[in-house]
């Protein structure tokens, strides 16, 4: 470990810079780097004032997140921070690029801050299910306005240097260098014999009307932050900034940053924080490897994910051609596109220049001709084996040699319309989620001959459009639908048992779920799901009451949102419940035998998370997922599961592989010895009280 903490003077000011590539992370080496070079300072005559900067892109991003799992090296926070704030000479941070978690609080022990013109400064630590731990909740109360600390500990959003400087948290804000600004500023202070402003001793800024403002933060949480502690708690520490000692205040942050770090939700976020790094890496690729270059993008279809994907990949700064067959889709394409765009620059998201730049990225084209440059095509034609096959084989004849061939299907066997190109090494599936433009994952469906260059390509392509890739192999419905199946076939047969949809929904919902899983057939469409199934045939032919609530709202053209009702009914947008369509779903339950038992929300959950979790067992014995930590990728950024449970494996295990195993019997021994089985991978794991991440560790993945 080379210098990670320098130290340089000049004409009496020390310019202390921290430089630990990428991202000037806040771990040991970096305390001890700047405990050694504050103590050495301290008893430097000549230093007249400190300046506290950054090498590289940013200032520091953070605490090292591993260290809340392998126990906190010495020195602590505390003691560094300390240090800096008690330095007798002014301290001055220089703020660039972005100041996250730590390195806001790094900066709200110094004396002053000068900040770059486009710097932010954010404490994210909630994201991660704990608070601020190293002072931040008792100094930034006393520098900015309570409501706004509170605001941005809540939000997590960085304050952009502006908004910082209006709000008392920046000293100045300087174009061009901003160490020499912070220089100069430092020098500033030694002329006006302005000394060391300790943010402790300040009183908390705005702080009259407290307790409303917590009353009114504390309703909020419980509603928008359900089932999580880290946001009360946060706001525990925040009531002592305004109430206590800032010693005192400090007593409290600490205590309820150790009630945090270890539980449950907080080890869940760390998990996904690291589990969504690991996604990128596939054993047995050699690092030679290299993607192949990838500019500019055709996509086949001007639909719903045609359209979304366009501008996944514009937004990324890529060419993109778009053909379609009709020219009413490429109209209505353009249009939803424009719209959705001026959406954006309304609210602020990008400018007008942005938005022309992108739309100008865009090309619309009936001809496939359009694509003979294209470095990567991605098909999103309807779900039609043939019309796929059709489109892989005009595209095999006008691409150029070495594009990447992609489909975007749901369902379908990559591998047989990969079979009809002359080059089935090139085709790979990438499967986006709608909206393509907002939906985090895309699932990476590598089929038998897809070639590895090609793999990596998509992963990195992933990464460029700010994407989590999930690798998946080949098989009905990859990673995310496929587990899907058994979670949905639980809660249509709970309806069918005497359940109301709205019971279903609000039993998972109370769990965390973004939305209840019948409310999402009906917003993406019941017909759907329930096309595939039929094609597909299988459990659907075996078995009466499979997805049987489906297939009844379909022949009635209850459809969902798109047709204002399905399981419920839509009045001006709004959700309500259809009291017919319950007593139809439930007659039929009785029509078809099956015995009414209502089951309550516990067994509601426990049916058909254990459902989803038994098939991700079986998605790891099949090779489907690589890892049982990609399967928690996948659902919580494409699935709406709750973060803070870490995704089905990671909740599995909190659970216990044996309790879930037991419980799976006891349904198979109660409802259906047909479809209840314990996948082999999880009866394993529960019989020798193992779990998915201790065999995920075994694998070596
Ligand atoms: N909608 C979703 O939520 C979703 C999510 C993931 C994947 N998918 C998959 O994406 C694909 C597209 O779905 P969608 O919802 O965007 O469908 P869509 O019906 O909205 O759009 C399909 C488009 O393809 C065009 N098209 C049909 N035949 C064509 C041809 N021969 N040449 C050129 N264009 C042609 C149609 O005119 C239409 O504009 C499907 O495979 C679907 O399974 C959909």
């Amino acid at each position: 470990m080379g210098q990670v903490v320098g130290t340089s003077l000049s004409n009496g000011i020390a310019v202390v810079r921290i430089d630990q590539p990428p991202v000037n992370t806040m771990d040991r080496h970096v305390r001890a780097g700047l405990k050694q070079a504050f103590l050495a300072l301290r008893d430097n005559p000549k230093v007249k004032a400190i300046v506290l900067a950054c090498a590289g892109r940013m200032f520091i991003a953070g605490a090292d997140i591993k260290e809340f799992d392998t126990g906190m090296a010495e020195p602590g926070f505390h003691e560094v921070l300390r240090l800096i704030e008690d330095s007798p000479v002014p301290v001055v941070a220089a703020v660039h690029g972005t100041a996250l978690g730590a390195g806001t609080e790094v900066a709200l022990a110094c004396h002053y801050r000068v900040a770059a013109d486009g710097a932010g400064f954010g404490l994210p630590e909630l994201s991660l299910g704990i608070i601020p731990g190293a002072g931040g909740t008792q100094r930034l109360p006393r520098l900015i306005p309570f409501e706004a600390a509170v605001d941005m500990m809540l939000s997590g959003r960085p304050l952009a240097a502006a908004q910082a400087k209006e709000l008392g948290l920046v000293d100045k804000v300087v174009t061009g260098d901003v160490v020499e600004g912070a220089v100069s500023y430092a020098n500033e202070l030694i002329a006006a014999g302005r000394g060391p402003r300790k943010t402790r001793e300040q009183k908390p800024v705005a702080a009259e009307n407290t307790a409303a403002v917590l009353a009114a933060k504390r309703a909020e949480v419980a509603k928008t932050m359900r089932n999580r502690q880290s946001p009360l708690k946060l706001l525990n520490a925040l009531q002592a900034a305004a109430e206590k000692s800032f010693d005192a205040g400090l007593e409290v942050e600490k205590a309820v940053s150790a009630s945090l770090e270890q539980a449950t939700e907080a080890r869940a976020l760390r998990h996904l924080f690291f589990a969504e790094r690991e996604v990128g890496k596939i054993p047995g690729i050699s690092p030679d490897v290299k993607p192949r270059l990838v500019e500019s993008i055709g996509i086949v279809g001007a639909g719903t994910m045609g359209g979304g994907i366009a501008m996944a990949f514009a937004n990324a700064g890529l060419q993109v051609t778009i053909i379609d067959a009709k020219q009413e889709a490429i109209e209505r394409a353009r249009a939803t596109i424009t719209k959705n765009y001026e959406r954006s620059v309304k609210r602020g998201r990008f400018t007008q220049a942005q938005m022309d730049g992108r739309i100008k990225s865009m090309n619309f084209a009936l001809d496939f001709d359009g694509l003979k440059q294209s470095d990567l095509t991605i098909e999103a034609v309807f779900e039609n084996m043939d019309l796929k096959k059709e489109i892989f084989r005009k595209l095999d004849k006008v691409a150029k040699q070495g594009a990447i061939l992609a489909t975007n299907t749901s369902t379908l066997d990559i591998d047989a319309i990969a079979a009809v190109t002359g080059r089935p090494q090139d085709v790979i599936g990438l499967h986006f989620f709608s909206p393509a433009n907002v939906m985090r994952l895309l699932e990476i469906v590598r089929a038998k001959k897809t070639a590895d260059d090609v793999l990596v390509t998509a992963l990195a392509l992933a990464r460029k459009a700010r994407k989590v890739g999930v690798v998946a192999k080949v098989c009905y419905g990859f990673i995310g639908n496929r587990i899907m199946d058994p979670y949905g076939r639980e809660a249509e047969h709970c309806v069918l048992e005497g359940a109301t949809p709205k019971e279903v929904d609000s039993a998972l919902e109370d769990f965390g779920m973004a939305m209840g899983i019948l409310a999402v057939y009906d917003m993406a469409g019941v017909d759907v799901g329930h096309l595939t199934r039929v094609a597909l045939g299988n459990a659907f032919n075996r078995d009466p009451t499979f997805y049987r609530p489906s297939a009844m709202l379909n022949e009635r053209g209850w459809l969902g949102q798109k047709t204002g009702r399905g399981y419920y009914h839509y009045e001006d947008g709004k959700r309500v419940v259809a009291p017919e369509v319950v007593a139809m779903l439930h007659e039929e339950g009785k029509r078809l035998g099956v015995p009414q038992r209502k089951p309550g929300a516990d067994e509601i959950r426990e049916r058909c998370l254990y459902a989803m979790i038994n098939e991700g067992a079986r998605v790891l014995e099949d090779g489907i997922a690589m890892r049982a930590s990609d399967i928690d990728v996948v659902y919580t950024a494409g699935y709406g599961f709750p973060r803070y449970r870490g995704g089905p494996m990671f909740y599995a295990d909190t659970v216990g592989l044996k309790k879930i195993y037991d419980r799976i019997l006891d349904f198979q021994r109660t409802l259906d010895s047909h479809y209840w089985r314990p996948a082999a991978l999880l009866e394993k794991l529960a019989k020798s009280k193992s779990t998915f991440a201790q065999w995920q560790a075994e694998q070596g993945r």
